[in-house]
């Protein structure tokens, strides 16, 4: 059996007040993200959409700590990181997030499930088999008769859901992904968001997935949508409530 998130009083795994980022380019400042305030809660899956350079990218890197913010704070499950050093963050991202992207990124010469089994050999206390919980992951996507297959024997659909398996391979309470299904085709997009369904009602994972794609953000829990770095409601003006935590 796949371990199940404790989810019973959903507390706020993702909290952020006033997150900015800006980011000197020359003479100019970018102001990529301006004073984001939200709070997305144990077990929620929650899209991100907006038009190019809304600032995305750089929201999903703060909750994940790839970046740190140049003012206001950001706390993942409870930890306020947002001061962190670069070795403290690597560490948080190590416990506590799982990335997807567009792109798979699976190493080629490697099986399906020596992909997924590769994060927990890696980790320093290793919290499962990492053959079997492989195995596990793979099974519960639909991929059971694929994980002896290498990357170039596999659909992108298939790749993609082998790195979802992959990123859930130490069992991050939280999953972050950028436009998971950017480089695929309508139907193995659906695959994809039908896998995240799957991870958050049988794991209890939180889940956050940027997209442009108006049917996948349609299938979230909750959709916030940025403009300009900020957080607006459905009439395109700044969203405040239901928001904070
Ligand atoms: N490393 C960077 N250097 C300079 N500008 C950046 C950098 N990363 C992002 N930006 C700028 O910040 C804004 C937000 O970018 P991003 O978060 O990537 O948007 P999105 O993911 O919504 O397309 C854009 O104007 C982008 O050009
Ligand atoms: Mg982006």
């Amino acid at each position: 059996m796949v371990p199940k998130h404790n989810n019973g009083s959903r507390p706020a795994v993702i909290e952020a007040k006033g997150l900015t980022r800006e980011l000197p380019l020359g003479k100019v400042v970018i102001h990529a993200l301006c004073g984001v305030d939200l709070c997305i809660h144990a077990g929620e899956m929650v899209g991100v959409v907006g038009p190019s350079g809304s600032g995305k990218s750089t929201l999903l890197g703060l909750i994940g700590g790839l970046d740190s913010p140049t003012h206001g704070t950001i706390a993942i499950d409870g930890v306020d990181i947002t001061h962190m050093s670069e070795n403290q963050l690597a560490e948080i991202r190590n416990q506590k997030i799982g990335f997807v992207f567009q792109f798979f990124n699976l190493i080629p010469s490697l099986t399906a499930e020596e992909n997924v089994a590769l994060p927990i050999q890696f980790a320093s206390h290793p919290p499962f088999k990492p053959m079997a919980r492989a195995r596990e992951l793979l099974d519960m996507l639909g991929l059971a008769d694929r994980r002896r297959h290498r990357p170039t024997e596999l659909s992108g659909g298939e790749q993609q859901r082998v790195a979802i398996a992959r990123a859930l391979a130490n069992n991050p309470p939280i999953l972050l992904a950028d436009e998971p299904s950017g480089n695929l085709d309508t139907a193995a997009g659906e695959m994809v968001i039908s896998a995240f369904r799957t991870i958050r009602d049988e794991i209890g994972t939180t889940i956050v997935v940027v997209t442009h794609e108006h049917h996948i953000a349609e299938q979230m829990d909750r959709v916030l949508t940025l403009v300009d770095g900020r957080i607006v409601d459905a009439q395109g003006q700044p969203a405040r409530s239901g928001v904070l935590c």
